[in-house]
């Protein structure tokens, strides 16, 4: 059997629903009940546990073999994470595939916390005796719901972020797909690390898209970091997240995801990633 952790969240959801495309019945295991009937239908099969909760995880996770991890980034979640391997463990699971953060996020000594503490959690996963396959997906397209007001009501896409920089997206449905196929099958994918993304673009292309799509001009602004960080500051984000989306826009600027990665997708999904046409078509009535 199968368990994700993140099911209610954007790729864990996706990654559920792949795998019932693929003919299996995973179990998610949420923390909210309700929330998890209304995203992923009454047919699904869940189990409650908070990844607080460690005796609760191991209890729901008897009988799971593989377990699939994606949950939300805060300054907790390598303790979170690394409660979820430790849980997989004692009952007795013995595959875990992990989303983590793109190369340039993720490592010891990361200004941020999102990638030191993606670090740690991949380093206690390897040391963990159990199999396991990290995930690295680029830039997520679905950040840019953060825009749906902006485009809905002024046509504008407001990024701290180069617009002419070239820059490799991903949808999170293509997570999804890949998640769901190396989770059925260790033997081909345990040990390896998976780097991917959509094809390049750049967020004045990915604005001209919005146009198209929406029927109505939608123009690409890029604000300066600084600017980014005192309006993230204004609407009192806490200070590890804007220490962290300072770090992602820095390295953008560096060219940290501006490399196309979409042989992935293609071997393992069996076709090409999802572009941001196909994500706009799909999400249009968010933003429109
Ligand atoms: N954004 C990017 O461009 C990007 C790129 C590469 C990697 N990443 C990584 O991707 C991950 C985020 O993926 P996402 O956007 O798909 O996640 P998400 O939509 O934020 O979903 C997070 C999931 O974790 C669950 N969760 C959080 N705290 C929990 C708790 N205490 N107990 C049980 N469940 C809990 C949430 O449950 P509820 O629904 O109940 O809240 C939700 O299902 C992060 O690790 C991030 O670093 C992001």
């Amino acid at each position: 059997m199968i368990a994700v952790f993140g099911a209610t969240g954007n790729t864990g959801r996706a990654t559920v629903k792949e795998l019932q495309t693929l003919g299996e019945q995973p179990l998610c295991i949420v923390r909210n009940s309700d929330k998890a009937r209304e995203v992923l239908g009454e047919d699904v099969r869940t189990a409650l546990a908070d990844i607080t909760d460690r005796s609760a995880m191991e209890k729901a996770l008897k009988g799971v073999k593989s377990v699939f991890v994606v949950t939300g980034h805060n300054p907790d979640a390598d303790k979170q994470q690394i409660n979820i391997i430790e849980a997989a463990k004692a009952a007795g699971a013995n595959y875990f595939v992990k989303v983590s953060g793109g190369k340039a996020i993720v490592g010891p000594n990361a200004e941020s916390v999102v990638g030191r503490g993606h670090y740690a959690v991949e380093e206690a996963l390897k040391g963990s005796g159990l199999r396991w396959t990290i995930l690295r997906p680029g830039l997520f397209m679905q950040n840019t719901f953060g825009q749906a007001v902006s485009i809905k009501n002024d046509g504008k896409m407001i990024m701290p972020f180069p617009g002419t920089m070239p820059l490799a997206f991903i949808d999170v449905r293509d997570t999804g797909a890949l998640g769901a196929r190396v989770l059925l099958d260790p033997g081909k994918h345990a040990g390896k690390v998976y780097e991917f993304t959509g094809v390049l673009t750049n967020l004045e292309e990915f604005a001209k898209v919005f146009s198209q799509v929406l029927g109505k001009p939608v123009t690409f602004v890029a604000a300066s970091i600084e600017q980014a960080e005192k309006g993230m500051r204004a609407r009192n984000l806490p200070d590890w997240l804007v220490t962290h989306l300072v770090s992602v826009s820095r390295a953008a600027e560096q060219g940290a995801f501006s490399t196309e990665a979409t042989q992935p997708i293609r071997d393992i999904v069996g076709r090409a990633p999802l572009t941001t046409k196909q994500f706009v078509e799909t999400y249009a009535s968010l933003f429109s």
